[in-house]
């Protein structure tokens, strides 16, 4: 998609389509939309008082412009109602926006929101977000593509002064919004194409085309770290499990060094604690949490920030086989601690505590974040609309929550009482991985990846409902959602501000 800053006035506005935002409550219209109302001769508020238009989030309306202004057709998208500083009403309303333009056929269209009480530069941030994000697809794998394609979007500015934050925003908006398909892609990927070494040569390819720090240790390497809790879920599968480090490194010394993780598993079949058919069929988008970092690492290269920043994944399959992992089985992670494995299918927690060791002993970072769809019963806590944050740093916690908020990704604060630590005692070893007590398994999962966090502050996000759908959703189709991405770059942004 072709993005342009459009500096004359909506009604001066060239493209197939003019999208313009209109909220719910009855305030004055911006003096564009006014102006644009008389260059149309009254039609615009004409259509909108026949058609009732009231305004509601995602009602559309649209017609000819009839040679009047520059744009072929205008389409009226509703907003809901005005609450400042609202960018996911902008990014919502571009997306539904959008979609409906090319479901008319449109391949360009020019946006003009106003009245949001949005920066310039966060505005056309959310409204590029909102127009690329919301006409995702995932086709590569379809003979007949749709021929139905917006090729190009300008974002309508026609203030002066608001020119230079405006075309930051589009720079922004473009990245957030690119780095989030990428996640898309890669989780959208069967897991037949999407193996530990598919995986590895995509982030390689990343690396390279960002001139970032990069390596890969193989199996042999893992063990000489001594990562028994994760090669011993790879142990099962067929595909070499790879370790994937990358670095982005700012050209001075860093004032903050961050470690980003993403559980990788590319296929979660439960290995000899096999998965039920249904539980099984998603179980490609086990490597969400990997996704986001490698859509974050995109991203960072063209933000320069002043932070380093390290992204890790150990990504494997968990499968059965007669070189399986066995229920029973005592493994000891790099940081020397044993695990007793209670249930094979809790195989994301013995990945990432390896994974979260190798980060406090080799990044030596400030703070550690991980992504991981981790638990089933953070879909029963939370469902699919909002992601699970358990922190043991209040800090780091409500600023990831803020962080969210910005983005539009739903997120919840859940506990990391001690109250649970006593059902990961195993008689045999140091933990095992499953609890012996019911229930708060969300909670569970985050008590034993804690002791692989060496006290770093560290916050846990359980992305399992939230990183696939199975329906349509505002900001794309169903499939893979690329959550994270937005929120880790705001915070990675917001973190080199504050450092
Ligand atoms: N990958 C699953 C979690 C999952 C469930 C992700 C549903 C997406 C949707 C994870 O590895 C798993 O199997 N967790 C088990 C843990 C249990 C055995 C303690 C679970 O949640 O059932
Ligand atoms: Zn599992
Ligand atoms: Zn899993």
């Amino acid at each position: 998609m072709k993005l342009s800053l459009e500096t004359r006035s909506p009604a001066d506005a060239r493209g197939d389509v003019l999208v313009v935002g209109r909220h719910s409550d009855p305030a004055r219209p911006a003096p564009e939309i006014a102006t644009l109302d008389k260059k149309l001769g009254g039609l615009l508020s004409a259509v909108l008082k026949t058609e009732r238009f009231e305004g509601k989030a995602g009602q559309m309306s649209h017609f000819h412009g009839e040679g009047r202004i520059a744009a072929g057709r205008v389409l009226v998208v509703g907003l809901g109602p005005r609450k400042p500083g609202d960018a996911e009403a902008v990014r919502r309303g571009a997306a539904a926006a959008m979609r409906r333009a090319r479901d008319l056929g449109a391949a360009s269209a020019a946006v003009f929101m106003a009245g949001d009480g949005l920066t310039p530069r966060r505005r056309a941030q959310a409204i590029v977000e909102g127009a690329i994000l919301g006409t995702y697809r995932f086709d590569r794998y379809l003979k007949e593509k749709s021929e139905k394609v917006i090729q190009s979007v300008a974002v309508v500015e026609s203030e002066r002064r608001n020119h230079a934050a405006a075309r930051e925003g589009l720079r922004l908006g473009e990245i957030w919004a690119g780095a989030t398909c990428l996640a898309r892609d890669l989780v959208n990927e069967p897991a037949n194409v999407m193996t530990p070494t598919y995986l590895a040569g995509r982030a390689e390819e990343i690396a390279k085309a960002g001139g970032l720090e990069f390596k890969v240790l193989e199996r042999a390497e893992c063990a000489k770290l001594a990562m028994g809790a994760y090669l011993g879920v790879a142990q099962g599968s067929q595909e070499p499990p790879k370790f994937i480090h990358l670095i982005y490194a700012p050209g001075r010394r860093p004032r903050k060094r961050v470690a980003v993780i993403g559980k990788g598993i590319t296929f979660d079949s439960g290995g000899l604690d096999l998965k039920t058919a249904d539980g099984m069929l998603r179980m490609k988008d086990d490597m969400a949490g990997a996704a986001t970092v490698l859509g974050v690492f995109q991203a960072l290269p063209r933000l320069k920030l002043p932070i380093e920043v390290h992204g890790l994944i150990a990504a494997t399959e968990n499968m059965p086989s007669g070189t399986a992992q066995r229920p029973g089985d005592i493994v000891r992670a790099m940081n020397g601690l044993t695990i007793e494995i209670g249930n094979t299918d809790a195989e994301g927690r013995l990945t990432l505590a390896d994974a979260l060791a190798y980060a406090a002993q080799e990044a030596k970072p400030d703070e550690m974040i991980d992504l991981a769809t981790l638990t089933g019963a953070v879909v029963t806590a939370l469902g699919q609309g909002i992601s699970g944050l358990l922190a043991s740093h209040d800090r780091l916690a409500a600023q990831l929550l803020a962080d969210a908020e910005a983005a539009g990704e739903r997120m919840w604060r859940l506990p990391l009482f001690e109250e649970y630590k006593e059902g990961l005692k195993s008689d045999v070893a140091d933990l095992t991985n499953v609890s012996s007590q019911r229930g708060a398994g969300a909670i569970v999962g985050a008590l034993f990846m804690r002791d692989f966090t060496a006290g770093i502050p560290w916050a846990h996000l359980d992305i399992a409902g939230t990183a696939f759908t199975e329906r349509d959703h505002p900001l794309g189709p169903k499939g893979a959602t690329g959550v994270g991405v937005r929120t880790v770059l705001n915070h990675l942004v917001a973190l080199a501000g504050r450092a």
